[in-house]
C-alpha cells in the first residue's frame, strides 16, 4: 500500500503525469512510423521519377544522334562511330549504354562486351514495338539498377534500340541518410517535447497538492480548512467550491455542538429537580401523606417535561432525517384548522379564552395534513400559552396570490423586538422561567418553521410587547 502526502493510496495508483506523458509517447510512436514509412515512400518515388525523365531525355538525345546510322542495312560499317557515341554518353551518364539493331543484336556497347550478341530483356523487345520502356531491378551484387529502353526511329520506321542501365543506389543512400536526419529531428523534438510535458504537468497539477493537507487536517477534525488557488481555471472554481464545503462544514459542526450542549442542559433541569424533590423525600421520616403528593406531583411535573423535550426532539430529529418525505395528500386546509380548534379549545377553555375563526376563503391543497397540523398547533399554542387569561386568539385563512395564509394573532404579552430573530431557533425561550412554568421546550416554532419550509412555504412575525404577536403562516397552493 504506498502513501502520497501521507494518504494511502489502496488502489494501483498511476500519477496523471504519468499517463500523459505515456500517452504522449504512445502517439509520438505511432506518428513517428506512419510519418518515416509515408516520407520515405515519398522521396524514393520522387527521385526514381527524376532519374527516369532525365535517362528517358538523354536515351532520346542518343536516339536522335543515331537514327540515321542505324537506318542503313549494315549499321556495323559505323561501328566505330556509334561506338564513340556510347562512350561519351556512358561516361557522362555514368551508365552503361547499349546500342541494338533491330534484330536485338548489340551493335556498340559501352562496357565493349555484348558486341554483336543478341539481348533478350524485356525493356528493348517493348523499345522495338515503339515504346518506351523502363524497370528497376535489384541484384545482388549491383544493387538497385534503373533500365530503360528506347526506341530509335528514322523516317517513321524503328531500327533499332537505345538501351540504358544506370545504378541508382545512390538514390537510394540520399534518400536513407535524409531519413536518418529527420528521424534524429523527430526524437530529439519529441524528447523536447516531453520534458516540457512534465515540467508542465509539474506545474498544472501543483494546485491538487494543496488539498492533501487540507482533506488530512479535515479528516483529523479540523473543519475549517481553507485552500488557496488562483489559477483562474477548474481548479480554482473546484476550489472556491471546496472552500464553501468547509465553511458548512464548520456551521453544521458548530450547529450541531450547540445542538448538543442544548439537549444536554434541557435534560438535566428536570433530572436534578428530580433528584433534589426525591432525596427530600427520602431523607424525612414519617411525612405526612399530603406533603407525599406535593412532592409526587413535582416530580410527576417534572417527568411531563421530561418527556415533552424527547418527543419534540425525536420529531425534530425525524424531520432531520427525512427531510424530502412529505405525506402529501390535496385536502381542504379550513378543515385542517377547524380539526386543530377542535383539539385546542379545551385548553383556551381553562384559560377562559375564545379560539376565533375567521374562514375567509375555501382552500384546497396539496400538504403533509399531520405535519401542517403539527405546525399550526405550535402556533396557535403558543398564543394560548403566551397570552392572558380571558383574551382572544384569532386564527383567519385567506389566499393571497399564490399562497394559502393563516394568520394566527393574539393579543397577549407579544415578543421584544431583540428577541424575534432568535424565536425560530431550537431551545430560544424569550423568558426562561414562564416558559417553562408553561412546559415549553423552545422547540415548538424551529418545529413548526422546518416543516413549513418543507412545503417551501415561509412563517413570519410581527409583535409588540403588550399588545400582542401574529404569526403569517404561507403556503403556496399548486393544485
Ligand atoms: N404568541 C406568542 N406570544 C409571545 N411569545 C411567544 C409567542 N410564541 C412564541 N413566543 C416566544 O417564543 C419562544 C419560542 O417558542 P417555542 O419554540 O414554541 O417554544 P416554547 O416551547 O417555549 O413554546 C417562546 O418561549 C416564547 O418566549
Ligand atoms: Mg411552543
Amino acid at each position: 500500500m504506498a502513501t502520497i502526502l501521507g494518504i494511502e493510496i489502496k488502489k494501483k495508483f498511476v500519477s496523471f503525469r504519468w499517463k500523459l506523458l505515456s500517452t504522449y509517447l504512445i502517439l509520438i510512436i505511432i506518428l513517428f512510423f506512419i510519418l518515416i514509412s509515408v516520407t520515405t515512400d515519398y522521396l524514393l518515388d520522387w527521385h526514381i521519377n527524376e532519374r527516369k525523365t532525365e535517362l528517358t531525355e538523354d536515351s532520346h538525345q542518343i536516339a536522335e544522334d543515331i537514327s540515321y546510322y542505324l537506318s542503313v542495312y549494315d549499321s556495323s560499317i559505323y561501328k566505330t562511330y556509334l561506338q564513340s557515341i556510347v562512350d561519351k554518353y556512358g561516361e557522362n551518364l555514368n551508365s552503361r549504354i547499349i546500342i541494338l539493331n533491330k534484330e536485338k543484336r548489340v551493335v556498340a556497347d559501352s562496357n565493349d562486351e555484348f558486341n554483336f550478341t543478341t539481348l533478350n530483356l524485356e525493356e528493348i523487345d517493348k523499345s522495338l514495338l515503339g515504346e518506351i520502356s523502363s524497370n528497376n531491378y535489384y541484384f545482388n551484387d549491383i544493387g538497385n539498377v534503373m533500365y530503360i529502353g528506347y526506341p530509335v526511329v528514322f523516317e517513321d520506321e524503328i531500327n533499332g534500340s537505345v538501351f540504358i542501365s544506370s545504378s541508382i543506389n545512390s538514390l537510394y543512400e540520399n534518400v536513407n541518410s535524409l531519413i536518418y536526419k529527420i528521424k534524429v529531428l523527430l526524437i530529439v523534438v519529441s524528447l523536447l517535447i516531453m520534458v516540457g510535458l512534465y515540467l508542465l504537468t509539474y506545474l498544472f497539477l501543483k494546485p491538487i497538492n494543496k488539498f492533501y493537507p487540507a482533506i488530512e487536517n479535515i479528516k483529523k477534525g479540523d473543519l475549517g480548512q481553507k485552500v488557496d488557488i488562483r489559477t483562474s481555471d477548474e481548479f480554482s472554481l473546484l476550489g472556491d467550491a471546496f472552500n464553501s464545503m468547509t465553511v458548512r462544514l464548520n456551521e453544521v459542526d458548530e450547529q450541531r455542538e450547540a445542538f448538543v450542549a442544548n439537549v444536554s442542559h434541557e435534560l438535566k433541569t428536570p433530572l436534578a429537580s428530580i433528584k433534589l424533590l426525591t432525596e427530600n423525600l427520602l431523607l424525612q421520616d414519617n411525612i405526612e401523606k399530603k406533603v407525599y403528593r406535593e412532592f409526587l406531583k413535582d416530580i410527576n411535573d417534572e417527568i411531563d417535561r421530561l418527556n415533552n423535550i424527547v418527543t419534540e426532539l425525536l420529531s425534530l430529529v425525524d424531520l432531520d432525517k427525512n427531510k424530502l418525505k412529505l405525506d402529501l395528500q390535496i385536502t381542504y386546509l379550513n378543515y385542517i384548522l377547524e380539526k386543530i380548534i377542535e383539539q385546542l379549545n379545551p385548553l383556551a377553555k381553562e384559560k377562559n379564552m375564545k379560539l376565533i375563526f375567521e374562514e375567509r376563503d375555501r382552500i384546497q391543497i396539496k400538504i403533509d395534513k399531520n405535519k401542517i397540523k403539527q405546525a399550526v398547533i405550535n402556533i396557535v399554542h403558543n398564543a394560548i400559552k403566551y397570552s392572558d387569561e380571558g383574551s382572544v386568539v384569532k386564527i383567519a385563512l385567506y389566499t393571497d396570490k399564490n399562497y394559502a395564509t393563516i394568520k394566527i394573532s393574539d393579543n397577549g404579552y407579544g415578543i421584544p423586538k431583540e428577541s424575534l430573530p432568535y424565536i425560530f431557533d431550537r431551545f430560544y425561550r424569550v423568558d426562561k422561567a414562564r416558559s417553562r412554568k408553561t412546559g415549553g421546550t423552545g422547540l415548538g416554532l424551529s418545529i413548526s418553521k422546518q416543516i413549513i419550509n418543507m412545503h417551501h412555504g415561509t412563517i413570519n412575525v410581527k409583535s409588540r410587547v403588550g399588545r400582542g404577536t401574529t404569526f403569517y403562516v404561507k403556503i403556496p397552493i399548486e393544485v
